[in-house]
């Protein structure tokens, strides 16, 4: 079968990784680098095409696909621009920085028949495959809840490196939390209500520290979720996976689902019953460890995107998809700031119809 050709938008952080992933794939063909900054691109990619203009590359070179890995705010202009070229997209997570331009790549997508995919890279861990095909097929029986942690003690450079990292949006709800309510989305279906809390007390900066929150899931499982990123714990699934060389590996599980028939730690997956299946607290509980291979995810995610690309896989995570997910992450700050819990099913539906507005006060 022939190479897919393609080229990366923004060669920043992320877009480095994947531009390692792609030199490493065999069934891809780097055809340019788009990013504004070409002296940097350029130097630290000798002898390939780089373009300061995203749209030179695209009609110069003719990708069967792209990255999409610039600022957040961006991503719905140039996700348009390459449906409009019928040029297929991976989306790097947010799907977009706002509902509105959600809706509007959304459309432009739909009218043009272009595959997407969302770069939310977690759904591609063998863990997490194994924890939907549980929870699916009610190996726990009906799940009942869900209690979650991440918290991470991120150092002052961190902070020093990118200021807005210190301004409201800038905070771990945005940067942190999307890609836990998407792999939760993803595990244990659709959210379709939340409350929350949130806090500066650690840092006193204008966004958020730390934050609880609680989720209602469709099928009626309850979830609460405590984040924060100014408290020492290896209660992450970056730590907990071994998704990342930057972070310690600590194997620890930051998950637990909790099903009528058993429970269920992530990402160590240990899995917790009853002996015979019994319902009764007087029992004895016994664990079993499950195995899942760990691999690397953005080279899986890549897997994907070529299956995807040449039509053989549906998408994992379209752009409606990630919007969703976009949905339920607004929302935690949205009921944080205005103390009251927030309906989605509303809002779900105003995307589907082109109707959203971004909530106020974000
Ligand atoms: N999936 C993940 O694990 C993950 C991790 C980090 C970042 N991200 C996402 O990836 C995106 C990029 O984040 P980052 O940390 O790499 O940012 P970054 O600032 O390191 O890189 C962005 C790059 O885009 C370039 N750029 C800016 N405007 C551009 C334009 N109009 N056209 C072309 N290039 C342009 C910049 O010069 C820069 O090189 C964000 O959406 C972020 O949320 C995802």
């Amino acid at each position: 079968m022939s190479t897919v050709t393609i080229g990366v938008i923004g060669a920043g952080l992320i877009g480095r990784k994947h531009l390692r992933t792609i030199a490493n794939h065999p069934d891809f063909n780097l055809v340019g680098i788009a990013d504004t900054n070409t002296d940097l691109a350029s130097s630290q990619y000798p002898g390939e095409r780089i373009f300061a203009d995203y749209t030179h590359m695209l009609d110069q070179t003719k990708p069967d696909a792209v990255i999409i890995a610039s600022p957040n705010q961006v991503h719905a202009e140039i996700g348009i621009a390459c449906a409009r070229r019928g040029i297929n997209c991976l989306i790097e997570k947010p799907v977009t920085d706002t509902l509105e331009a959600a809706a509007a790549l959304i459309q432009e997508v739909s009218r043009s028949g272009i595959k997407t995919l969302v770069g939310h890279h977690r759904r591609h861990h063998e863990q997490v495959k194994t924890v939907q095909t549980l929870l699916r097929d009610g190996q726990m029986g009906a799940l009942v809840g869900v209690s979650a942690i991440w918290a991470a003690h991120k150092p002052a450079p961190y902070f020093d490196a990118a200021p807005w990292r210190a301004e409201p949006g800038g905070g771990p709800i945005l940067i942190n939390l999307i890609h836990e309510i998407d792999f939760l989305r993803f595990v244990a279906g659709e959210i379709v209500a939340i409350s929350a809390v949130a806090s500066n007390r650690q840092r006193r900066l204008p966004v958020e520290d730390t934050a609880g929150a609680l989720l209602e899931f469709a099928g009626g499982a309850i979830g609460t979720f405590f984040l924060s990123d100014s408290a020492v714990s290896p209660w992450t699934t970056e730590q907990g996976i071994g998704e990342a060389v930057e972070f310690p590996f600590s194997g620890e599980s930051s998950y637990r689902f909790i099903g009528s028939h058993g429970s269920l730690e992530f990402p160590a997956l240990t899995s917790w019953a009853q002996a015979g299946r019994t319902q009764d607290w007087n029992q004895p509980i016994q664990a079993q460890r499950l195995f899942a291979k760990t691999v690397d995810p953005y080279a899986a995610q890549l897997d994907h995107f070529r299956d995807v690309v040449r039509g053989s896989v549906p998408s994992l995570q379209p752009v409606e998809d990630g919007a969703r997910t976009l949905i339920a992450t607004l929302a935690v700050t949205e009921a944080a700031i205005l103390g009251k819990r927030i309906d989605l099913a509303e809002r779900y539906e105003a995307l589907a119809t082109n109707a959203v507005s971004s909530p106020v006060h974000l």
